[in-house]
């Protein structure tokens, strides 16, 4: 089905310049980018966005990591949105990511991966409304 799925040009990536070529390379492998934004969160709006994780270990070490610098996020649409967005990203661990995944290509550890994406369809719908009002994205169920 055509699909939206949140995307997230984490700190890493950005203050190294990477997000043109990490946005090439998703239009390249068929999403349309339907809303996009350069944010810097600050630690209340990035412990907001992962308030599932709290109580983790890694909890204060994500939200220090996520609000140190701007963010490029993205409502990206195709079919099947969620699962290929997360092929092509890869594993959470950069060491562990599949050849020529973005996390492979880009990201340095677990914590400073690169990108985040959306694990399923109704955490999309939860996390593209976390960043964007409804004027900001364009009506589903298009590719246009
Ligand atoms: P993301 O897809 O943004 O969703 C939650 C994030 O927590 C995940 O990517 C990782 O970057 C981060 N994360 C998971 N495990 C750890 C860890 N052990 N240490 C630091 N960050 C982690």
């Amino acid at each position: 089905a055509l699909e939206r799925t949140l995307s997230i040009i984490k700190p890493d990536a950005v203050e190294k310049n990477h997000a043109g070529a990490i946005i090439a390379r998703l239009e390249a492998e068929g999403f349309t980018v339907k809303a996009l934004k350069r944010v810097h969160l600050s630690r209340k709006e990035a412990e907001g966005f992962y308030e599932e994780h709290r109580g983790r270990g890694f909890f204060d070490e994500l939200v220090a990591f996520m609000s140190r610098s701007p963010i490029i996020v993205m409502a990206l649409e195709r079919e099947d949105a969620v699962a290929r967005y997360r092929e092509v990203i890869g594993a959470t661990d950069p060491a562990k990511a599949a050849e020529g995944t973005i996390r492979k290509l880009y990201g340095a550890s677990v914590g400073e991966n690169a990108a985040h994406g959306s694990d399923k369809t109704s955490t999309a719908a939860r996390e593209i409304s976390y960043f964007f009002a409804g004027y900001e994205v364009s009506p589903t169920a298009s590719s246009a």
